[in-house]
């Protein structure tokens, strides 16, 4: 039986020349035992009749959000959906989604929808590399949203470039793969128990001042919400961060790496997973100053001691023949990344080590994407390219729960 069978795929349709292969590709998902619930744009009804899908799914093309308003067509729609497919995706839908736009029954559906997206492009090459549809690409990634193509080939008009659809077994083969992970993620962490540490801890010199960094906690914060969200007990020890908590997130907020330590320690014994993606002070002001420093005094001398290393301390304890809890270390590296890394994984005996050059611009502090390897004391190596930091965090679990032993 296939991935897709039972299964209930959302089909956005939007005008573009290569929507007949739209008809292609809901043939074979149908083939295949999905439902198909075709939603076409305006522009898509220019190209392709609604006759021609609901012959082949069998159900109705929606294509107006005043259709059937008591049961309200769009969120029965997109809360119906495992997984949502728009092919081919016009710039204009594109940008649409990027905007959070609802001005149609498919954007509307698509802000209601929860399930996984995918978006086919397909444009004429100077449309796909504007800059304006190149941000707002980025923005879908930065979301979760997985764009399939658009492949390099003849486009309308005997152009040849970048922006054509993929084929249609394309965006079905990825679709599988989507559902597939969506379905054996779904709970697969129910009965576990995560502690997630995230953000930069601050380390006092005076009541106004601290030693910091840049993180923003989104990785770790997105680590939390994906272990939420796959059924798992979720600690998260945060240090100072503006994000809201995760939803099914018991939040626990600390400040320096020293009550991180005691915050992690105090529920070592209970958890069987801990993630440190928070960037902890190495060292911290020897002396704090118990009123503001004032610049009249001059520059002061900052003795600095360091602060207890909280990953080093629970991969000693395991080493002391503690079996859990399975550790999972970060490293943040900009030179030699993955020689430093793996001997940070031996020196702080974790299991696994998720290293990030956070050298590069788009990866690493502040910003919503992460590019990654995973490094397993195993002697595995995990390449996980350009996505958003939720993606990536889904990911990394996927490495943990494979390797936890049977609860
Ligand atoms: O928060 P974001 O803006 O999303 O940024 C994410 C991130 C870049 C902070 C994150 O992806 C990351 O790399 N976190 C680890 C940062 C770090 O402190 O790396 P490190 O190489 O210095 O430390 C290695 C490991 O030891 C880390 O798991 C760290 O949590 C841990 N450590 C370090 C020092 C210390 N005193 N105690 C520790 O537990």
């Amino acid at each position: 039986m296939s991935d897709l069978h039972g299964s209930r795929v959302l089909l956005g349709v939007t005008g573009g020349i290569a929507a007949y292969k739209a008809a292609l590709l809901a043939r074979l998902l149908v083939g295949a035992g999905a439902t198909v619930d075709p939603v076409l744009t305006r522009g898509a009804g220019r190209f392709v009749g609604a006759a021609t899908f609901e012959g082949i799914t069998g159900r109705p093309v929606r294509d107006e959000v005043w259709q059937d308003i008591p049961g309200e067509t769009h969120v029965a729609l997109g809360r119906a959906a495992d997984v949502a497919i728009v092919y081919p995706a016009t710039a204009n839908v594109i940008a649409k989604l990027a905007g959070g736009h609802a001005d149609d029954l498919l954007t509307t559906t698509l802000l209601a929808a929860t399930c996984p997206l995918l978006v086919a492009p397909a444009m004429h090459t100077e449309m796909w590399e504007h800059p304006a549809t190149r941000d707002n690409i980025a923005v879908l990634c930065r979301r979760g949203v997985d764009v399939v193509g658009p492949a390099v080939g003849r486009l309308m008009g005997g152009d040849l470039g970048a922006g054509r659809l993929v084929e249609p077994d394309e965006a079905f083969e990825r679709l599988v793969a989507q559902l597939r992970a969506a379905r054996s993620r779904a709970d697969d962490l129910a009965g576990r128990r995560v502690l997630v540490t995230a953000g930069g801890t601050h380390e006092p010199l005076d009541p106004v001042r601290f030693l910091g960094n840049r993180s923003s906690g989104k990785m770790g914060f997105a680590i939390a919400a994906a272990a939420a969200a796959r059924g798992a007990k979720v600690d998260l020890v945060a240090a100072p961060s503006a994000l809201p908590t995760p939803p099914g997130v018991e939040r626990h907020d600390v400040t320096t790496a020293r009550q991180m330590h005691d915050a992690v320690f105090a529920l070592v014994d209970v958890v069987d997973v801990v993630v440190k993606a928070a960037a902890v002070a190495d060292f911290r002001p020897a002396d704090v100053a118990s009123s503001k420093v004032k610049k009249s005094d001059g520059a002061p001398r900052l003795e600095l001691v360091a602060n207890p290393d909280i990953l080093a301390d629970l991969g000693a304890r395991r080493a002391e023949g503690h079996p859990r809890p399975f550790l999972v270390g970060f490293a943040a590296e900009t030179d030699d990344v993955e020689d430093n890394a793996r001997a940070k994984l031996t020196r702080k005996n974790a299991d696994l080590l998720v290293v990030n050059d956070v050298g590069a611009t788009d990866a690493g502090f502040g910003v919503d994407t992460n590019r990654v390897v995973i490094l397993g004391r195993d002697g595995s190596r995990t390449e996980v390219e350009l996505a958003a930091k939720s993606a990536v965090a889904d990911r990394v679990l996927d490495e943990v729960v494979g390797r936890l032993p049977a609860s």
